[in-house]
């Protein structure tokens, strides 16, 4: 904690998460899809955003290239910059989750330890995290490469590219596992809206 910090005081409202979920009618949670560039992540959080929002849920999706436009403009591919990346995202997707939005995060996020400090503090507030690992395998998204990046990289265009010059960490247990080369898009939705409606439903006490 830094000396400025400690003339901070945190403030509680009167609204409480558990309230806040009960309006929803539903569990506000951290929905954390890791993966390679090109793996899929975007189309896939796209469509299961669009599937929980059809099915009456609160869903909100934090893409990656989206916040480094924004709220992460000044973060560039060191190792540092993805770690504050993640942290920052992670601090913004708790708040949602708390608001009661089923929050899908689409970012690379490579470092697994910057996956358990995402998942701290998704846990702190009281917030679920599920880690979603969007797999491919290297070859399948050099193939696709629809941003044109990896050719790039490997031209030596762009440095620190994931997957060519920098590391990309799989999840050794994730929560949901598919297999994009494998399974079409709408298999690999259903897979995960699957997995998420039976536990983001709120206990009946709850309600
Ligand atoms: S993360 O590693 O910090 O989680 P993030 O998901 O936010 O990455 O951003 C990845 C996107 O940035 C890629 O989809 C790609 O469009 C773009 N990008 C640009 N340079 C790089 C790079 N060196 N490594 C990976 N992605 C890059």
């Amino acid at each position: 904690m830094s000396s400025e910090q400690k003339n901070l005081f945190v403030s509680e409202g009167h609204v409480t998460t558990t309230q806040r979920w009960a309006l929803a009618g539903h569990q506000g949670c951290v929905v954390w899809f890791t993966g390679l560039s090109g793996s899929g992540k975007s189309t896939i959080s796209r469509e299961v955003e669009r599937e929980l929002f059809e099915r009456g849920l609160h869903a909100f999706l934090l893409d990656g290239d989206n916040l480094r436009r924004a709220l992460n403009a000044d973060l560039g591919f060191s190792p540092e910059d993805r770690a504050e990346n993640i942290r920052r995202t992670a601090e913004v997707a708790r708040l949602l989750a708390m608001s009661g939005q089923v929050t899908i995060t689409a970012f690379i996020s490579p470092y697994r330890e910057d996956r358990e400090k995402a998942r701290a503090i998704a846990a702190a507030s009281g917030c679920e995290f599920f880690e979603v690992f969007i797999d491919a395998p290297l070859a399948v998204c050099e193939q696709r490469d629809p941003k044109q990046l990896y050719r790039r990289a490997r031209a030596g265009e762009i440095q620190q590219f994931t997957g060519i010059d920098a590391p990309y960490e799989a999840p050794e247990t994730p929560d949901v596992h598919v297999r994009t080369a494998e399974f079409e898009v709408r298999e690999c939705v259903a897979q995960i809206v699957d997995f998420l409606l039976p536990r983001v439903q709120l206990a009946t006490a709850q309600v």
